[in-house]
C-alpha cells in the first residue's frame, strides 16, 4: 500500500487578525468569526512564493522521514497560486531540493486538489512503482485578493503542507482509496482569471458568489463521504478523524449534520489557517499529529471541495 511516512507544514510568519483587518475594511471579529469560524490568518512575505513554502513543509517532512532529496522519485504540488505561470512549482522545489532522480509535476484542482494529487500520487506510485514521492500542497491566494472587498479577503491564507509517500509491502496502513469528481457546468460560482504571483494583472481577483459554493460545498462533500464510505464497505464508525478542506466551519457543521456525522470527529483548523486552498488537509493533519489529537494507526476520511467546480474524497490509515 502506498503509505504516509512523514507529515509537516509551514506557515508564513506574519499573522493578520480579524480586528487587524477591521481596521481598514468595514468588518468585525464578530461577523467574520461567526460566520466562518476564523479568527486570523497567516499571510507571505511580499517576495515569498509558493515554491518558498512548498521547499519549507518539503525539507521538514524529508527530515522527519530521514529521507535525503536523492531518495525521492517524484515530486507533485498542488497549487493554483503558482509564482509563475510555468515551469511548475514542483521543478522548482525540485530544483531546489536537489532531487536529481526526481519527476515533478503540479496539480490544479483548486481547493480539491490536495485530494486529486493523493490520487495521482497513489497511481503513479502504483503503476510506475516509485519508492518515495513529496506530495506537497502549497497556496498564496492572499496575493490574489482584492484586499479591499471584504466579501473575500477576509476569508483566506497562505500556508504549504507535505507528505512523504512511501510505496510499502505492509497492507495493514496506507491510501485505502480515493474518489474525484468535476462540475464544470459549475466554473461561474469561484474562478480568477490568473497570470502569476510574480506578474500581477490588474483587478487580478478571486471572484466568488460566497452563498452558492457554500451550498455546494456541504451537498458534494457530505454525498463523497458517503459514497467512498460505501463503496469501500465501510460506516462513519470505521473513521476515527475527518480531516475536510477548511472553508468555513459552518460548511462542516451542516455538512455533519445532513450526514448525521459526529461533529467531535471533524479537525477543524479554520479559527488560525483561515482557507489555505489545495494546503488546508496537510496543515490540519500536520496540525492534529502535533498536538496529538491524531495517531498512527487511525483511519482518516479526507474531504474537499474547490472550484470547478472539482470535489471528493479519501480513506487513508495513517
Ligand atoms: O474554498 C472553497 C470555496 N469557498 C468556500 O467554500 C466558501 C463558501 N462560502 C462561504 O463561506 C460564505 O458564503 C461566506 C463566508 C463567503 C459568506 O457568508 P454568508 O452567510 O453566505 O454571507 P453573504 O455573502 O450572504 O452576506 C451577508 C451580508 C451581506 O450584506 P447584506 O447584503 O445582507 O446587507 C454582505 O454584504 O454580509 C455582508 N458581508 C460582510 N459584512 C461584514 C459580506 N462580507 C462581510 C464582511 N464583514 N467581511
Amino acid at each position: 500500500m502506498i503509505q504516509i511516512n512523514s507529515v509537516a507544514s509551514y506557515l508564513p510568519k506574519k499573522i493578520v487578525t480579524n480586528d487587524d483587518l477591521s481596521k481598514t475594511l468595514d468588518t468585525s471579529h464578530e461577523w467574520i468569526y461567526t460566520r466562518t469560524g476564523i479568527s486570523s490568518r497567516h499571510i507571505a512575505a511580499d517576495d515569498e512564493f509558493a515554491s518558498d513554502l512548498a521547499l519549507n513543509a518539503a525539507k521538514t517532512a524529508l527530515k522527519k522521514s530521514n529521507l535525503d532529496p536523492k531518495d525521492l522519485d517524484a515530486i507533485i504540488v498542488t497549487t493554483i497560486t503558482s509564482d509563475r505561470r510555468f515551469p511548475s512549482v514542483a521543478c522548482k522545489v525540485q530544483g531546489k531540493l536537489g532531487a536529481n532522480k526526481a519527476f515533478a509535476l503540479d496539480v490544479n484542482a483548486a481547493c480539491a486538489g490536495f485530494i486529486y494529487g493523493l490520487a495521482v500520487a497513489d497511481s503513479m506510485m502504483k503503476s510506475m512503482n516509485l519508492r518515495n514521492v513529496l506530495l506537497i500542497g502549497s497556496e498564496t491566494l492572499t496575493k490574489f485578493v482584492d484586499w479591499t472587498d471584504r466579501s473575500t479577503c477576509v476569508l483566506f491564507g497562505d500556508g504549504a503542507g507535505a507528505f512523504v509517500l512511501q510505496n510499502s509491502t505492509d497492507n495493514s496502513r496506507g491510501i485505502i482509496a480515493t474518489k474525484l469528481y468535476s462540475n464544470g457546468h459549475e466554473e461561474k460560482y469561484n474562478y480568477l482569471l490568473a497570470h502569476s504571483s510574480l506578474q500581477k494583472v490588474d483587478k487580478n481577483y478571486v471572484t466568488m458568489v460566497g452563498r452558492s459554493v457554500f451550498k455546494y460545498a456541504i451537498e458534494y462533500m457530505a454525498m463523497s463521504m458517503t459514497e467512498i464510505l460505501e463503496e469501500n464497505n465501510m460506516s462513519i464508525d470505521d473513521i476515527d478523524w475527518i480531516i475536510p478542506h477548511q472553508a468555513n466551519k459552518r460548511i462542516l457543521e451542516s455538512m455533519c449534520k445532513m450526514k448525521n456525522f459526529p461533529i467531535e470527529k471533524v479537525i477543524i483548523t479554520t479559527d488560525t489557517h483561515a482557507n489555505t486552498s489545495s494546503a488546508s488537509i496537510p496543515l490540519a493533519l500536520d496540525d492534529a499529529i502535533t498536538n496529538r489529537t491524531v495517531k498512527k494507526g487511525d483511519t482518516l476520511l479526507f474531504t474537499a471541495l474547490g472550484a470547478g467546480l472539482t470535489w471528493g474524497s479519501a480513506i487513508v490509515r495513517l
